[in-house]
């Protein structure tokens, strides 16, 4: 744990400490998740580290590091695994915010600190073999309460929407397995069938440049 600096809480680091020992000794997914939602759960119910975080953001710590680049705009990575074997990442979400329908690049596992985090999982339908079509059927939805967690898995076995639709902030803590080399993560449309890429904002910059620029110059 080298990489480990002092000023992340001693919670954190004995929580990842344990993670990479374990997800060296065996290479199964499942034994992943199974571990990642036992050790994730202290965590998880310990107010006191959440306070002390949400202090130190307010307070303009070194961590979290809040200025590093994300997907998502309520992301704040906790720590990466220098091997990229898995990241822990923390979210806040406000009053009825939600990400769009979504998969993933990893396996995952989500937890919660405050109660009535939602999950909606979808199940695909179509055979993802027509470009930018996706059909997709709602499986299963439910609410996580403080200290509880579910999981995910790659690509199309892992397509969910997350949120928050109580009234109050709600803080959650995911642990990403090793991701597949994908820039993008596919988002999906529901009432248009649609998927599309959801990029980081840093790409989604480059992108929509080389896109203007082939309008301004068409024959270059
Ligand atoms: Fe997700």
């Amino acid at each position: 744990m080298g990489s480990l600096k002092g000023d992340i809480p001693e919670e954190i680091i004995s929580l990842c400490g344990s993670c990479t020992e374990a997800f060296n000794r065996t290479t199964d997914p499942d034994s992943h998740i199974a571990l990642a939602r036992h050790a994730l759960r202290g965590l998880l119910l310990d107010r006191t580290l959440f306070v002390r975080l949400m202090e130190s953001i307010l307070e303009g710590a070194s961590f979290p590091d809040i200025q590093r680049p994300t997907l998502f705009d309520n992301e704040i990575l906790l720590y990466q695994e220098p091997d990229r074997l898995y990241s822990l990442r923390m979210y806040i979400w406000g009053p009825g915010e939600y990400t769009p329908v979504h998969d993933h690049n990893s396996w995952g596992v989500i937890g919660t600190v405050t109660d009535g985090f939602e999950v909606v999982n979808y199940s695909r339908v179509d055979d993802g073999k027509l470009e930018g079509y996706a059909e997709l059927s709602e499986r299963e939805r439910f609410n996580l309460e403080a200290g509880e967690s579910a999981h995910t898995y790659p690509l199309d076995d892992g397509i969910h929407m997350t949120g928050n639709p109580t009234l109050g902030t709600i803080i959650t803590l995911s642990l990403y397995g090793k991701p597949v080399a994908r820039p993008y993560i596919q988002g999906f449309d529901l009432v248009h069938r649609r998927a599309f890429r959801i990029t980081s904002p840093r790409r989604k910059k480059a992108h929509l440049a080389a896109q203007a620029l082939q309008t301004l110059t068409p024959h270059a």
